[in-house]
């Protein structure tokens, strides 16, 4: 029979011939048709899915392959045949949805490209869906790139039949303070939906009502029936005042095959086709997630989750997404600024130079501390390093400078940390992977909070937990929210307590402990220990004691992206590239062949602590400052202290900060967007990026090259390909190891009545400075609460929802009281919340004795809560907005 069909004339038969007989199939796979293609596909395997391998495009809305099939939309039918149980082949009376739909030995399946009857199925259904679809195209952020739009055209009707008014709603219904709704483009897919159940965890978006009047809605505990299983109180509001959303709603809008989600920095600012997109690595944790930059006329205006199955899937935190302002706030350094001396000796204001004069400048002054009456030179380049930058800080601290001081590690760290990142970390990369993660059979987190502290290494964890594959075990003062969203088991320990415990699990005790160490010592289990271990004394070597006792594997997980390659670069005190020990004199002449010079430092430097102490002490002449934020030192006192007092002071800086207001020469460097480069994972996987954006600016690379240029050497790097070709001369390092760390637990401390042990981390969404310029983002940050335990609250005479004064002799956070059930004697606050950094306020970390005093009830319910969040702008103007079309709406 001959068929005509909007593709042209196709010669379809009725009814199929009988199929061959089939042979014997493997027990694993199977073989079927699509079109008349024979494939065969592992069991289990989708018709759309087979379809895709074969080249073959069925239309589709709610399909995602990291998504549960739902048959939603229907706009995926097919026509399908399959034997019956009498051998005959048969068709299905109706056309099935390919997306639900697994293969099967025999079956025949007929597309739109062959089959009529599938053809006219998707026309019907496009019709049906677009009935109450706006068609606002032209206005719609989605327009250009919507899978709506393109299907409509290829398997859609050319004129609609409706002459009906369509149904609408108010709009936008936002969300989030960064995600908004409108509901009338809704296609009612549940990608949404489904996101937030099976991958965030997160209830905050749902379907509601039924038939003409269904829709997507938001969080609404009476309407979506969350009431009694998601308590509505301070610690779930965020600081917009609404329920607290997700991290990763951001992906939302991305998957949403229609316009209906929309993020509210991007709405309306550009159309995609006007966009030039570059694929890039994110910033902003270790974990080093693939996005694509989408950029106008030298300006970035959004960013997109990449997708990169190895490491985040397709998934990106909303820190990746949105915060990206950072890179262009309008206190970028971009011009060398000097400070020149005034006529009475004194230091002037920074001036804007040449880069001739700054460079001049800035070897004139750390000449002068390396020469005969100087003290030396110390380096602290930061945390958010690519691998070639602080390759580069490494090399000049040690041919140009002469010194091990070099330190990256802008954060609480030990030398019972250096000890153990020299035995364990560096040189050693992928020894534990996401894939290792996802199929280990149980995962132990020690100081470590994989949402707060991983972002999308939560996701990648809680998808093994869903599947069943990992149970997950935490010692940590509470259960965190992303601890009860990985249906985790708390192993309860107070701050300074966790050796302890690990102790406990590798002896084999009971309970708890012993189903934690049977998971440890199943093959493949995994410990992850964070940057925060360094706080605690002895909690780095019973963490390599564990894992020898019960065979698990440990990843050391940093926070920021650039931590594990400087680790790898040799930005330790004790380490040279590749995990060379600055003590061994092999690795030292490794170097030397590959530096060119004949003598290295051999004595191991002074830790960026020490290097801050000597500087506030007058015991150092000068120092490089790289990207660092002395409030997120362990005492942001001495931090300033040194950078005060020390006589020469030259900062690498993209924007003006604390460092840059007391150097006395400025170096203007690019942020990521604006250079190549590449970071490594805490896996120590490298994800090299392009640059984004054409710029003048340099690397901190190039910047250190023309420095000791400047400084009468030659530090040879003049590109990226210079730095990978010196780090690929020197290879790994097979030679002896720093050795591990066998630091004691420190006693515990006594707790005096009204007082309490300080636990704290860092949310994911906080104060940080990589989030500046980001309203609709700082919306969705978690309220700052203070957790304690009843008995803990009751013993300082506080209650629930009392505003609370933790104070140490350096200062006093406020927050109000979150009565948890957690460690007694142990408050826990935020690290870095808006208007209350733990460490700058308090001078305090993790382990640290605080007061409690009350100082009144919280007044801030939901209603003021936004008031006092410090939204502006849009971003207030849209919960205000929200709050007008929810009212409308009741
Ligand atoms: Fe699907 Fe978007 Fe509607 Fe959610 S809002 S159901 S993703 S069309
Ligand atoms: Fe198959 Fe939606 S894509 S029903």
């Amino acid at each position: 029979m001959t068929i005509t069909t909007p593709r042209g004339t196709q010669t379809t038969p009725l009814v199929p011939a009988a199929p061959p007989p089939a042979p014997a199939e493997p027990s694993d796979t199977v073989t079927f048709s699509v079109d008349g293609i024979e494939t065969t596909v592992p069991k289990g395997t989708l018709v759309i899915r087979a379809a895709e391998e074969l080249g073959i495009q069925i239309p589709r809305f709610c399909d995602h392959p990291l998504l549960a099939p739902a048959g939603a939309c229907r706009q995926c039918l097919v026509e399908v045949w399959a034997p019956g149980r009498d051998g005959n082949l048969a068709k299905m009376p109706k056309p099935q949805a390919s997306c639900t739909l697994q293969a099967t030995p025999g079956m025949q399946v007929k597309t739109q490209h062959t089959s009529p009857e599938a053809d006219k199925a998707q026309h019907g259904v496009m019709e049906l869906l677009l009935i109450n679809h706006p068609l606002d195209c032209p206005v719609c952020d989605k327009g250009g790139e919507c899978p709506l739009q393109n299907q409509a055209m290829s398997n859609g009707r050319a004129a609609t039949r409706f002459v009906d008014v369509k149904r609408t709603f108010p709009k936008p219904i936002a969300v989030s303070t960064q995600v908004l709704l409108d509901r009338e483009r809704c296609v009612l897919c549940q990608r949404c939906t489904r996101f937030s159940e099976e991958i965030a965890g997160d209830v905050w978006i749902d379907l509601q009502k039924r038939g003409a009047q269904q829709q997507i809605g938001t969080f609404d505990t009476e309407v979506l029936g969350f009431a009694g299983d998601v308590p509505v109180g301070a610690s779930t509001l965020d600081t917009s005042g609404r329920p607290f959303a997700s991290y990763f709603s951001g992906n939302t809008v991305q998957i949403c095959p229609v316009g209906a989600l929309t993020s509210a920095a991007y709405r309306f600012r550009s159309r995609p086709f006007d966009l030039v997109s570059v694929p890039s690595i994110a910033e902003h944790d270790a974990n080093g997630s693939a996005i694509r930059v989408d950029h106008r006329r030298g300006v970035v205006l959004r960013r997109l989750a990449g997708d990169d199955p190895a490491v985040n899937q397709e998934w990106i935190s909303d820190k990746d997404r949105f915060a990206f302002h950072w890179q262009s706030a309008p206190d970028r350094v971009t011009t060398p600024l000097v400070r020149r001396r005034l006529p009475d000796g004194t230091r002037g204001e920074l001036e804007p130079c040449s880069w001739t004069e700054a460079l001049d400048t800035a070897a004139a002054g750390l000449q002068a501390a390396l020469g005969a009456d100087g003290s030396g030179v110390g380096v602290l380049p930061g945390g958010r390093l690519t691998l070639e930058d602080a390759y580069a800080y490494a090399k000049l601290a040690r041919v140009v400078l002469g010194t091990n001081d070099v330190d990256h590690r802008a954060r609480p760290h030990s030398a019972e940390e250096t000890a153990f990142l020299g035995h364990h970390v560096a040189g050693r990369t992928l020894q534990v992977t996401f894939g290792d993660l996802v199929a280990a059979p149980g995962v132990l987190c020690v100081a470590y909070e994989p949402e707060e502290e991983g972002g999308i290494l939560f996701l990648r964890l809680r998808s093994s937990v869903v599947a069943g594959r990992t149970r997950v075990f935490s010692v940590a003062a509470l259960a965190s929210r992303g601890l009860e969203r990985l249906d985790g088991t708390l192993l309860a320990a107070a701050p300074g307590t966790e050796p302890e415990v690990l102790d406990a699990i590798a002896a084999g005790a009971r309970d708890a402990l012993g189903e934690t160490a049977e998971a440890l010592a199943a093959d493949g289990a995994v410990i992850l220990v964070g940057e925060r271990a360094a706080t605690v004394p002895g909690a780095l070597t019973a963490v390599l004691r564990l894992a020898e006792r019960t065979g698990a594997r440990v990843a050391w997980i940093p926070r920021r992206a650039g931590e594990r390659g400087a680790i790898e670069a040799g930005t330790l005190p004790t380490l040279l590239p590749g995990g060379r020990p600055v003590a061994d004199a092999s690795a030292r002449v490794d170097l030397a062949a590959v530096w060119g010079v004949d003598d290295l430092p051999a004595t191991p430097g002074r830790s960026a602590d020490e290097i801050l102490a000597a500087a506030a002490d007058g015991r150092l002449g000068a120092l490089v400052v790289g990207g660092v934020d002395p409030a997120d030192h362990a005492d942001p006192a001495l931090a300033r202290a040194a950078l005060d007092a020390v006589p020469f002071l030259v900062s690498l800086e993209v924007r003006r900060s604390e460092v840059t207001d007391r150097a006395d020469v400025v170096l203007p460097v690019a942020p990521p967007v604006e250079k190549p480069g590449t970071f490594v994972t805490w896996e120590g996987r490298p994800r090299p990026f392009a640059q984004a954006l054409t710029t003048t600016q340099l690397s901190d690379f190039r910047v250190l090259d023309r420095l000791a240029d400047a400084l009468g050497a030659d530090l040879g790097l003049r590109s990226v390909a210079d730095v990978h070709g010196e780090l690929d001369q020197l290879g790994g390092w097979d030679g002896v190891r720093v050795d591990a760390p066998s630091t004691a637990p420190a006693e515990p401390p006594a707790v005096p009545p009204g007082h309490a042990v300080l636990a704290t981390w860092h949310q994911l969404l906080d104060a940080g400075r990589l989030q500046d310029g980001e309203p609709y983002l700082a919306g969705t940050a978690k309220r700052s609460v203070a957790r304690m335990s009843a008995a803990t609250a009751a013993a300082a005479g506080l209650a629930d929802g009392d505003e609370v004064a933790v104070s140490t002799d350096r200062g006093t956070v406020t927050a109000p009281v979150q009565v948890t059930d957690m460690a007694d004697h142990v408050v826990w606050l935020p690290t870095n919340p808006r208007g209350g950094a733990v460490r700058d306020l308090l001078g305090a970390v993790g382990g640290t004795v605080v007061r409690l005093e009350r100082v009144g009830r919280s007044d801030h319910p939901e209603v003021t809560a936004h008031a006092a969040s410090g939204l502006t702008g849009e971003a207030a103007e849209a919960v205000a907005g929200v709050r007008v079309d929810e009212e409308e709406r009741a």
